[in-house]
This record gives structure tokens, sequence and C-alpha cells, in this order.
């Protein structure tokens, strides 16, 4: 009697263990963790010189990876294309310095954040837009398309937005950069981070000190896959109370 419950019971373990990590398992593609992710926001994400990833969002998937035994796939695209691959089964998760929003919250599922967005403003020094406040004086703002930044700037007046008009949405952050150079565009809203890295390496911009939002980061999943979004979770949640994600961010973000 004793050697069936032992077989029983072994074989109850072995028919659960299939049911959550076997074929047609967890991820995409088995074994792998695919991140999708928009690799033009310093320093959350950006292509070394050798054609790999690195960055914020990426190094914290790859820990998250290492705790659920997959190995980390990047997969770079524009940044609306990373969030669709999420909600379409094409990637795993989707980590791009992605902010919480309602909108985002009704297609994808979120983890718990692991980082402060904020939005702010970038001029060329001698610009005659001095505040946040200046933005209702219909300058033109550039931002990257999809983003947040595009989302709150080309609202309609009545909501607080400038309306579609005095908005351009470029491809990337950083073509938004180029464009407020050549003069294309007044001002370029875009998040924090990113623009400390392109104000440093560009003379002449400057951040006004006026900050226009202030955002939640988190990572995607598709809807409703509650088995992925609470390993992920619980992965982050681990690394973020070991100190482990801000030692990340340390090596990304020096105080200067
Ligand atoms: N935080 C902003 C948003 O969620 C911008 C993110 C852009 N990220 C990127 N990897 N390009 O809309």
């Amino acid at each position: 009697m004793k050697k069936f419950m032992m077989l029983l019971l072994a074989l109850v373990m072995v028919l659960s263990l299939a049911a959550c990590g076997g074929k047609g398992g967890l991820t995409v593609e088995e074994g792998k963790l695919h991140m999708s992710t928009n690799a033009e926001f310093p320093p959350y994400e950006m292509v070394t010189n050798d054609g790999g990833f690195e960055g914020i969002d990426v190094e914290v998937a790859g820990l998250i990876a290492q705790k659920l035994g997959l190995e980390l796939v990047v997969d770079d695209m524009g940044f609306t294309a990373a969030l669709e691959a999420v909600q379409n089964g094409r990637s795993d998760i989707a980590m791009a310095g992605i902010t919480v929003n309602e909108e985002r919250l009704a297609n994808m599922d979120f983890t718990d954040s692991y980082a402060t967005g904020i939005q702010v403003v970038i001029v060329p020094e001698g610009s005659s837009i001095t505040t946040v406040d200046d933005l209702s004086n219909a300058p033109l703002i550039g931002t990257q398309e999809g983003t947040t930044g595009y989302i709150y700037c080309s609202d309609k007046p009545e909501n607080g937005g400038y309306g579609e008009d005095h908005v351009v949405a470029y491809e990337t952050g950083a073509v938004a950069i180029q464009a407020l150079l050549a003069g294309q565009v007044d001002c370029v809203v875009i998040d924090n981070q990113p623009a400390q890295e392109y104000v440093k390496a560009n003379p002449g911009l400057k951040i006004l000190d006026t900050e226009f939002a202030v955002e939640d980061y988190a990572i995607a999943v598709k809807k409703g896959n509650s088995q992925l979004l609470e390993q992920v979770n619980k992965a982050l949640g681990e690394l973020i109370a070991d100190g482990s994600v801000q030692k990340v961010v340390d090596t990304y973000i020096t105080a200067d």
C-alpha cells in the first residue's frame, strides 16, 4: 500500500511538472525569455558597438531570465512594435522604459514598477522656452512616436495637451534630438535619463528645470498570462529587495 502511494505521488508530481514546465511551456521559445525592446533609449537599452545590447533593462531582464532558468533573447524593434510584440505573444516580456498608463493597462499586464521616469523638456540654450508653461505658446514639439511624451503633448488642449498640429513624432528619441539641433522643432519632450544622455552628447542643449510628468516604468507581459507575470514579478521583487537592480542602475547612472 505504501509503495502504491509513493508511486501515485510520483505520478502526480510528473504530471504537474509537465503541466507547468513542459512542451509549449511558459515562454514563446522553450528555454528562452524573449524581451522585445527599442534599443534607442540610453541608459535603459542601447546597441553596443559590436551589435549587442546593453543598458539597465537589458541587464535586469538578464537577471530575471537567470532566476527563471531561461536564456535572455533581446528582440530590438520600434517602440510601438515592442509593445505590440508582447500583446501578440511574439515576445514574452516587453521592457523598454515603458511607462504604465491606463491605455496600456487595458491591453497588457504589468509587473510592479522598477524605476521612475520623468518627462522633461529639452531646448537649445538661449531658447525663449524657459518653463513648461511656455509650451502653451505653440512651439513645435519633437517626441518619439508612441511614447507618453507624444501622447501627452498631442492631446487636445482641453485635456492638457497642445494638439497634434504642434507635435512631431520621430522614430527614435535620437532622431528627435537631431531635428532639434537642425532647428526643425523648438523643443523635445522625452524621459529624463535619455534626455541627460542626449544633452551630455550634444553641446548647446539644456533640460528645463520644471518637470512635465512623473511616471512608473514596469515590465509588460501579455494580458492574462498570469503565470509568467507572477514568475517575472517574483524574480523582479527579489532583485529589487537584494539590491541587484540598484547595482545595475548605479553602473549606468552616476550622480554628477
Ligand atoms: N517612458 C516612455 C513611454 O513609455 C518612453 C519609453 C521609450 N522607450 C524606448 N525604449 N524607446 O512611453
